[in-house]
């Protein structure tokens, strides 16, 4: 069997940030939470890295494990590393670990809801709450990180590594907790987990943030927004041919034309889509709630 589980250290940081770049590349939500633009990084210094490595040296309650397939070539940069978890045995001693927090390039409200959300949730199970026995408040075994290289997904390399913290909660007595991603579910459910909570994000909220990370990343205009200066290339590489200030709804330069007026239809002044009287205002008063006074 060439996979063999090890303690991990400081020094298998950097390859832990790269497996789990690589893990959750295809993750759609990528682009929502994390639409960048990212600062410069300082040459030779990897702040992911930094901030794993912070976390094994000031908080005593963390555990990483590694998997190494010792079949894959040793000399190649830490490459026989495949797999790596975070385990955190909270004893009580200590307080289980804060909120993260986001610093440019994050989308701060996306992060905050889903990942606040989730630190939330952790707290309304652990924390200092009426329903929790005193003895166990803050006491659980937490597995906060885990991925795979997804070279080496779907060969057992995730259960091994829950599962060496599910055999240390039994040895402790302490209750186990996990938050699941999409892709780990139902890993999670064939080593015992059962669901406790579903945390969700309002789907309005999502659609707004697609929108906005869009804009950032694909250069598509915002909604209702020219944001191509004129005389630029948009982003299906059309040159925008208008003055700032235009108004594309209405008037007859617009780029691909107005909306469409006729000069025996009145129009109200706010009505920027050309819908004519007295269907405009009835519409309106409508959306309004307002009764409609002939
Ligand atoms: C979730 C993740 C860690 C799972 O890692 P993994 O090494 O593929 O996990 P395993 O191989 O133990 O199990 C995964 C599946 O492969 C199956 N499997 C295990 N060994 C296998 C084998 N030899 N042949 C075929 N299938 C196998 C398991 O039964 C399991 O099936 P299921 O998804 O239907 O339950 C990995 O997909 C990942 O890194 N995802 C991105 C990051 C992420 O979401 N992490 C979880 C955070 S909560």
């Amino acid at each position: 069997m060439p996979l063999v589980l090890q303690l991990a250290t400081e020094a298998d940081a950097e390859r832990s940030a790269q497996i789990e770049k690589e893990a959750y590349a295809p993750n759609v939500f990528n682009s929502i939470l994390f639409p960048g633009p990212f600062p410069e990084p300082t040459p030779g210094e990897n702040p992911r890295v930094t901030e794993l490595a912070k976390q094994l040296r000031e908080d005593s309650s963390t555990r990483w494990l590694k998997i190494i397939d010792t079949d894959l070539d040793p000399t190649e940069d830490n490459k026989q590393m495949i797999g790596f978890a975070q385990w955190n045995i909270n004893d009580g001693s200590e307080l289980p670990a804060g909120p993260r927090s986001f610093g440019p390039g994050c989308n701060v409200e996306a992060c905050e809801a889903v990942f606040g959300g989730l630190h939330g949730a952790r707290l309304k199970y652990f924390g200092d709450r009426k329903h929790v026995p005193r003895e166990l408040t803050g006491k659980m075994v937490e597995l906060r990180l885990l991925h795979v290289d997804p070279k080496h997904q779907r060969r057992g390399v995730g259960k091994m590594l829950v599962m060496w913290g599910v055999e240390e909660a039994k040895k402790l007595g302490l209750p186990v907790f996990l938050q699941s991603s999409e892709d780990g579910h139902s890993l999670y459910l064939s080593c015992g987990f059962r669901d406790i909570g579903i945390h969700s994000v309002d789907s309005p909220l999502v659609s707004a943030w697609q929108v906005r990370a869009d804009a950032v990343k694909r250069h598509v205009p915002l909604q209702g927004t020219a944001s191509v200066p004129p005389g630029q290339k948009d982003f299906t590489g059309n040159v925008m041919d208008y003055e700032e200030g235009a108004d594309l709804m209405r008037e007859p330069d617009a780029a691909g034309g107005a909306y469409k007026r006729y000069d025996h239809v009145q129009y109200h002044p706010e009505d920027l889509k050309g819908k004519g009287e007295p269907s405009y205002t009835i519409e309106r008063d409508l959306k309004k709630g307002k009764k409609r006074k002939d």
